[in-house]
């Protein structure tokens, strides 16, 4: 039978607590898995002296996918830098609103497809003088029409989604006009597939208003980012995001949120998230059915109030894990 080597990171304050969860969950699968843990993050950093040690890098690369946590003042050390590493230039990330779950939009179901490698992520800063400081935003044809084709194909997959492609042209003329030709070009590729163009300033305010307009959401590196939290605080907060980072020869999976300090250590964490990145990884694996049973539990789970208090239940974050277990 196959055997799925899968590296972990839990990192720092909630990051192993729901990763915990997340593995309880893939354990009850049945499935043969093969987990090997790996240090990163602020502790690591105070420990060992690196916030990413090498063999933590190695030990990404080597695996068939990688689970990952959080990490708190050293993220962007470590969660950009496996990012780049691996080669992952798709950030995928879905916001549903499970039923049950007291939130702003109960009818939110959207994919946000998040260009994973550039942007102002490119880390280019520079300091002109000690007055004045500069960032360099890198918009390339390559990693545009990586992205938007991604998005098109992951619309079309899902049954003929619309993509909304979100920039800043108006601006930023030269950066976002190039992506936005790259977006229609790839488009034109896709007759089949319904494709708009929408400003992100006023996208901020429709997805507040009228979430249910977005299907597929393409965009930059920083606009995904941010519009990612924004569309957690849709559907009940950063507890129910997972996301996918995809490439070509690796993958990793990681919750939206960071590593939660305010309720770090308290078993207070909602391992939804985390369990999500479980069904994702399924899939990605092609264990279909497992991960639509996964996602399902979660749902029931949250239908029937078994759920942590930032979604108003009782449960702490491993009985959570359990409440799901019991309905898989
Ligand atoms: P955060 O996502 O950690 O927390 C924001 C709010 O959401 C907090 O009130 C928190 O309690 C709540 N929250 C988040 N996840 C939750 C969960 N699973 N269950 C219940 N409530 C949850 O964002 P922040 O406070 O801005 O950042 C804290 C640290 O995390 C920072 O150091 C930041 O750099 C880091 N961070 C890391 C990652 C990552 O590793 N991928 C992502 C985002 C932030
Ligand atoms: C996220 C996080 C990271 C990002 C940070 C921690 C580097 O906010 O995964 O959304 O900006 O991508
Ligand atoms: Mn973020």
């Amino acid at each position: 039978e196959n055997i799925y080597d899968i590296a972990v990171i839990g990192g720092d304050g909630i990051g192993p607590e729901v990763v915990e969860a997340e593995i309880a969950v893939l354990e009850a699968t049945g499935l043969a898995w093969n987990f090997s843990s790996y240090e990163a993050g602020d502790d690591c950093l105070a420990s060992r002296g690196q916030a990413l040690p090498q063999a933590t890098l190695d030990g990404a690369l080597a695996a068939q996918a990688v689970i990952f946590g959080a990490a708190g003042v050293s993220a962007a050390d470590v969660i950009l830098r496996l990012r780049a590493e691996l080669g992952t230039f798709v950030n995928l990330r879905p916001s549903v609103a499970y039923k049950g779950v007291n939130c702003l939009h109960p009818q939110t179901d959207m994919m946000i497809v998040r260009e994973n490698t550039e942007c102002l992520y490119a880390g280019i800063e520079a300091q002109l003088t000690p007055e004045v400081v500069t960032a360099t935003r890198v918009i390339t044809s390559q990693a545009s029409t990586r992205i938007v084709n991604y998005a098109l194909e992951w619309a079309r997959q899902a049954g003929g989604k619309k993509v909304t492609a979100v920039h800043k042209a108006n601006v930023l003329r030269k950066t976002d006009g190039h992506f936005l030709q790259c977006c229609r070009a790839a488009a034109r590729q896709f007759p089949d597939v319904p494709y708009e163009e929408a400003l992100v300033d006023s996208v901020a305010m429709r997805m507040a208003m009228r979430p249910e307009e977005f299907q597929v959401i393409v965009t930059t590196n920083l606009f995904g980012d941010i519009l990612s939290d924004l569309a957690a605080g849709l559907i009940g907060g950063l507890g129910m995001c997972p996301s996918a980072n995809l490439g070509q020869a690796h993958a990793l999976f990681e919750p939206v949120h960071g590593t939660a300090p305010d309720i770090a250590g308290q078993g207070k964490a909602n391992p939804s998230a985390a369990i999500l990145c479980g069904a994702m990884l399924l899939r990605h694996l092609g264990q279909e059915q497992w991960a639509a049973r996964v996602e399902k539990a979660v749902a029931d789970c949250v239908a029937d109030g078994q759920a942590t208090s930032d979604l108003g239940g009782k449960l702490r974050t491993m009985e959570m894990a359990r409440a799901v277990i019991d309905r898989l």
